[in-house]
């Protein structure tokens, strides 16, 4: 591989960190969010994109996105104000969709920021670089075609008595042009079968580092299958072996974390070390700044395209004035990503403080740098259609009067509250044979759950 002469290296990254389960799964129960749904005009049509009602908060937000992209949002952030479960969260997720398809969103809880490891604005620091992407440019030398062969070659370990280990891989590559057939090393075998690569896949393996990369399908087999996750590519033209524009998408929070990683010998002890400090390794102001040089560098010379992303902090008022202060200094900063807060407190104490008592528990110098976008609660018949979208989604049939009477519980309750029950109630019609959701499902959650209301009036008698 080769040597880089600055110390901070992309190309060394590993493979981006998995999101995790925490992240993601906050984000999948708005699946079927897909933007703001405003028309050419920034007016909102009442149901659009998967948005239900919220009319006048979701053309708001096509404001502050219109803003964002003339650049004329910086320094400032958007506050959510609203009931829970009256879609804040959701319009976050929209506007980083509106944003642009790869645009990172970066979601946190306010009460993040308190653990016993990590200083609170580090905390707020990292989620800041996380939201900030960097698409980075680069040609390189690979090898590029449809699989034909894929042949491991097995013989003897010449090292130890234990059975054969493939010394080497056949792989057959074809492009419109012609066939190519690569000898290939163990390694690279491995990450094939990693990537799950069989005969008719298209692939391409970069010829430095032997980073096999699974393209898709070949679209010769996509009458033959018929499977709908499948993505299906033509058939690649020109030379096997050529030079291919990569494009890799990291974000300034990757790079820290990449570079902060020690780097040292091979012997068994820096492993071990690796393993413990990669849990939580310090990431410096002074490695940022460095991150940051090279990162201008390369922006410079035309490799790279930094791409703001969106911080949503949620239950912003959990947040302390120490996090505010920094919140503050935060968005003053060259680099800062779209910020959206979000909240369901009215006036309530600020913080870390005694006496400061400030509408949504926020002081008033970052008050007065948000603009402020009410939620409205939802009526019955949004809620029906809400329910009705994320059943669809999540692939559940409802029996006639289900909507009805989750509806009522709906409006006596929340829309989150009725949209949790569809899984449980799912899993309760399949264990009575049912294939889909009735009325009697609906009951039986009744019987086994408490909402947060009646778990109230129980435990305070
Ligand atoms: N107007 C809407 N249209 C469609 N789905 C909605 C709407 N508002 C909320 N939801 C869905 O309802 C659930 C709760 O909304 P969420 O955004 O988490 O509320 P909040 O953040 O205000 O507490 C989510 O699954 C969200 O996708
Ligand atoms: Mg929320």
């Amino acid at each position: 591989m080769q040597q880089q002469s600055t110390t901070i290296a992309h190309n060394a990254l590993p493979p981006p960190p998995p999101k995790t389960v925490a992240r993601s799964s906050r984000i999948s129960v708005h699946s079927h969010i897909k933007a703001l749904g405003l028309n050419q005009d920034g007016y909102a049509t009442s149901d659009a994109a998967g948005f239900i009602g919220q009319t006048n908060a979701r053309e708001a937000c096509g404001v502050v996105v219109d803003l964002i992209k003339s650049r004329k949002f910086s320094g400032r952030a958007l506050l959510l104000v609203g009931a829970p479960g009256t879609g804040k969260t959701a319009l976050a997720l929209a506007i980083s969709q509106e944003l642009g398809s790869k645009v990172p969103f970066c979601p946190m809880v306010g009460s993040e920021v308190y653990s016993t490891e990590v200083k609170k604005t580090e905390v707020l620091a990292e989620a800041f670089r996380r939201a900030i992407g960097l698409r980075i440019k680069e040609t390189k030398k690979v090898y590029e075609g449809e699989v034909t062969e894929l042949t491991p070659t097995e013989s003897e370990n010449p090292l130890s008595g234990y059975g054969k280990t493939v010394s080497h891989v056949i792989v057959g590559l074809k492009t419109a042009k012609g066939t190519k057939q690569l000898r290939l090393d163990p390694s690279i075998y491995e990450a094939i079968l990693k990537e799950k690569i069989v005969v008719g896949d298209v692939i391409y393996i970069e010829a430095n580092t032997g980073a096999v990369k699974r393209v898709g399908r070949s679209d010769a087999y996509a009458s033959s299958y018929d499977l709908e996750s499948e993505t299906y590519v033509p058939l690649p033209k020109g030379d096997v072996h050529k030079h291919k524009e990569l494009v890799q998408d990291v974000t300034l929070g990757d790079l820290d974390a990449a570079n902060a990683r020690p780097q040292g010998g091979q012997d068994i002890m820096s492993v071990m070390g690796s393993l413990v400090k990669s849990a939580r390794t310090e990431i410096t102001e002074k490695l940022r700044r460095e991150v940051n040089k090279v990162v201008k560098g390369y922006v410079d010379q035309g490799v790279a395209e930094v791409i703001p992303g969106v911080v949503f902090i949620d239950e912003v008022h959990m947040l302390d004035i120490e996090c505010f202060t920094y919140l503050n200094s935060l968005l003053e900063s060259p680099l800062a990503p779209t910020v959206i807060l979000a909240t369901n407190r009215g006036k309530t104490l600020v913080r870390g403080t005694t006496d400061i008592i400030a509408p949504h528990g926020i002081p008033i110098d970052l008050l007065d740098r948000c603009l402020i976008v009410k939620t409205d609660i939802y009526n019955s018949n949004q809620i029906a259609k809400v329910l009705q979208l994320r059943a669809n989604i999540e692939g559940l049939k409802l029996g006639t009067g289900v909507i009805e009477r989750l509806v009522q519980e709906g409006d006596a309750r929340s829309l989150r509250y009725v949209l949790q029950l569809l899984t449980p109630a799912s899993i309760l019609a399949s264990l009575a044979g049912r294939p889909q959701i009735e009325l009697e499902d609906v009951s039986e959650l009744d019987e086994l759950f408490y909402d947060a209301k009646t778990s109230a009036m129980l435990n305070t008698r």
